[in-house]
């Protein structure tokens, strides 16, 4: 990737709140760059959406987080699909990559996610599978626990109403009802529980580079990032 000077960094650890347009820079960087890509809130969307299936109460902490220890998990790259997924989840064998996007995922995901027994298990499977290096590894605490040592690591925010707009229109787009109130009622929401939950709480890491994409294309970010790990920086990157 960099120069002939530096090294290829190993991992680019991306966090910001939902709909920031840090999984679409992500996927765009890793694209660029020929990196494998995860996006890690997937994995706390299956596990919900498996709870939701095995009508496991979502407030029972211990069912769900014996779940999240026991679940079959599987991501893989789009392979071709040509439904708009930018990559493919299995659960069990099933492909539920669609299920996850569902409003009623979307209610329950942060509650899951609080539970400090499902963090430990998904951290685990996201480090192993940052082992395998070249990695663009997308969520909310990747800078901050997953991978704190990640050479790269970047926050990317916008403005609360702008993530609200951009969301309503991935609903809309697929095919969704999709209110713009409700979506920022939403944002709103899951802002407070994701950044004042007690284990790993969103939160930029000390030496996290910070990008508003308020009013900024996707396109235009990575371009920025890629000059910025492409350029040396008092002489070593
Ligand atoms: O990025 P997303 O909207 O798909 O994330 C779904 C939920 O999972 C969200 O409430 C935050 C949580 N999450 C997390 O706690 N840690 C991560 N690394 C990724 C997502």
């Amino acid at each position: 990737m960099a120069n002939e000077t530096t090294e290829p960094i190993a991992m680019i650890a991306i966090d910001g709140p939902a709909a920031s347009g840090k999984s679409t820079v992500g996927r765009l960087l890793a694209e660029r760059l020929h990196y494998l890509y995860l996006d890690t809130g997937c994995m706390y969307r299956a596990v919900t959406w498996a709870a939701l299936q095995q009508k496991v109460a979502i407030g029972d902490e211990t069912a769900v987080t014996q779940l999240a220890h026991d679940i079959q998990m599987e991501i893989f790259p789009a392979n071709g699909e040509e439904d708009g997924r930018h990559y493919t989840v299995h659960v069990a064998g099933q492909d539920i990559t669609w299920e996850l996007r569902t409003p009623t995922v979307d209610a329950n995901v942060s509650q899951v996610s609080s539970y400090l027994g499902v963090r430990q298990e998904m951290v685990k499977r996201q480090r192993a599978f940052g082992q395998r290096g070249a990695v663009v590894m997308v969520g909310r605490d990747i800078g901050t626990v997953v991978m704190p040592d990640a050479p790269l690591k970047l926050y990317i925010t916008a403005s609360a109403e702008e993530r609200a707009r951009r969301r309503t229109q991935d609903r809309s787009e697929q095919g969704h009802i999709a209110n713009y109130d409700d979506i920022l009622a939403d944002v709103l929401r899951r802002d407070q529980i994701d950044s004042s939950r007690t284990h790993s709480p969103l939160r930029p890491a000390a030496d996290a580079i910070r990008i508003d994409s308020t009013d900024q294309p996707p396109a235009a970010i990575v371009n920025a990032i890629l000059q910025m790990i492409q350029e040396p920086v008092n002489g070593n990157r």
